[in-house]
């Protein structure tokens, strides 16, 4: 099957929606027409398993017209923006996407993405290269029963014939950091996600507007005056505060890294547990990437009406089986708001089945973000095709040159330019004998 998709007839819409993205993506824009012309990933079969937004579209032209051959499944099974997959199948891509997939036919399009025989895999959460790692080693997980089942098996072959990877995000960083230190990681991955141009910019200022923007399509509730508890301090954590701030909220954060708690003190937030925030909060989000951060004896606490929801990478850190335990009675009572009525009467709504908020309720980062971590996924996959074979097998960043090149152009692009360092400068900061 070449694609998979919700609606064919959606694509015309998706076009539009990839044209406009791509107008706020200079950089990748003028990364596309340099691949056009040196052709660097010729005959290079990439298995990608990310959101299916027109951003991400954005990227897949990049790389085809590197040369490459996209297998493009989701990394979210409710992030798809369904147009955008009708789009990229009229266009040639092999996607194998459409919003609202279950359990199983997810990990089928991520078996669609490895019978490809990828030479290079992307990933945004680290599904389709974990899928990999238990088809080779042999694991029980139920993405490599389903990719087990779809590809009548599995030849280990297919892993020494890859390249190298990529990921996106902080939760696929962890989950891959945790693979190499276990000496069980299978090919070189280049972590996107600690780029400076990725990271400072994607999850704090492309979460933070996003799940924002997320929670009010999905409730439009009034952000002034309400008591906002952000769960998690890191760079999406920050990105959300400081947006919630702005429209006029009252933010807690709360945290379990003393520093990063401190840091958010002197940003001029409240600290506290989660056991005390639960008693105040009206809107609880989640940022941390961790397990179970919102979870019963939180929800048993909560005012009647509060809002929870998430904008870590997976549906784990509210605890839904607790609040479906907890629960007498359930109802949709709009798009991507879920009210679970308590035996005392209270109700509790949950956003997007708890998963990320902003993909799901809104429609992910801003493409002037995206520009920038994306400029980094094509150059990182360029990076790993130039270096086959060179690399070890682990974790790696992309070289600083790259990061400060993507930086520079994106520059450019604002038209803005900035000093440069003078030569007696350049000596200045790299001596330690010229001192007082
Ligand atoms: P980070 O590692 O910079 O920050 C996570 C923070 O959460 C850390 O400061 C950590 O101490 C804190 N934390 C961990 N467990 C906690 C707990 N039980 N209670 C309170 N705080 C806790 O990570 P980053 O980059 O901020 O990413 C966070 C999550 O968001 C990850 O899952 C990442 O993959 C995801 N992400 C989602 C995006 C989206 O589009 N929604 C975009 C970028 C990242």
């Amino acid at each position: 099957m070449e694609y998979a998709v919700k609606d064919l007839s959606l694509a015309e819409r998706g076009e539009l929606r990839i044209q406009w993205a791509e107008r706020s993506m200079p950089v990748l824009r003028l990364l596309r027409e340099e691949f056009e012309r040196g052709k660097p990933l010729s005959g290079v079969r990439i298995g990608m398993s990310m959101h299916v937004t027109a951003e991400t579209a954005v990227l897949v032209e990049a790389l085809r017209a590197g040369g490459a051959e996209v297998y493009l499944a989701p990394c979210n099974p409710l992030s798809t923006q369904d147009d955008v997959a009708a789009a990229l199948a009229k266009r040639g891509v092999h996607v194998y996407a459409w919003r609202g997939m279950g359990r199983r036919e997810y990990y089928w399009a991520i078996s669609k993405a490895i019978e490809a025989e990828p030479v290079v895999t992307m990933d945004d959460g680290a599904d389709l290269i974990s899928t990999l790692h238990a088809l080779y080693y042999g694991e029980e997980s139920f993405g490599a029963q389903v990719a087990r089942e779809e590809l009548g098996g599995f030849d280990p072959s297919l892993v020494e014939r890859i390249a190298g990877g990529t990921e996106e995000t902080t939760t696929g960083v962890l989950r891959l950091r945790a693979m190499a230190r276990e000496g069980r990681l299978l090919y070189p991955v280049i972590a996107v996600n600690e780029s400076r141009t990725k990271y400072l910019f994607d999850n704090r200022y492309g979460t933070g507007q996003s799940a924002l923007d997320g929670i009010m399509r999905a409730t439009n509730v009034l952000m002034a005056g309400k008591c906002v508890v952000v769960a998690g301090y890191g760079w999406v954590g920050r990105g959300i505060a400081m947006r919630a701030r702005g429209l006029g909220a009252r933010v807690i954060v709360t945290e379990v890294d003393p520093v990063r708690a401190l840091e958010a003190i002197y940003d001029g937030f409240e600290v506290m547990p989660m056991r005390e925030a639960a008693k105040v909060g009206d809107i609880f989000i989640t940022a941390t990437g961790d397990v179970s951060v919102i979870r019963r004896e939180h929800m048993e606490l909560m005012k009647d009406g509060a809002i929870l929801a998430n904008a870590g990478h997976f549906n784990v850190e509210i605890a839904i089986k607790d609040l479906e335990s907890m629960a007498v009675s359930k109802r949709k009572i709009r798009e991507h708001v879920e009210e679970y009525q308590l035996k005392d009467g209270r109700r509790l709504y949950l956003l997007a089945e708890g998963r990320l908020v902003n993909l799901v309720a809104a429609e992910g980062h801003p493409s002037e973000v995206m520009d920038m971590s994306f400029s980094n996924q094509a150059l990182a996959v360029k990076y790993l095709v130039e270096n086959r074979g060179k690399l070890e097998r682990r974790v790696y960043t992309l070289p600083e040159e790259l990061d400060l090149m993507i930086a520079r152009l994106k520059l450019r692009s604002l038209g803005v330019e900035i000093d440069e360092l003078t030569e007696e400068q350049r000596r200045y900061l790299e001596s330690w004998t010229l001192g007082t």
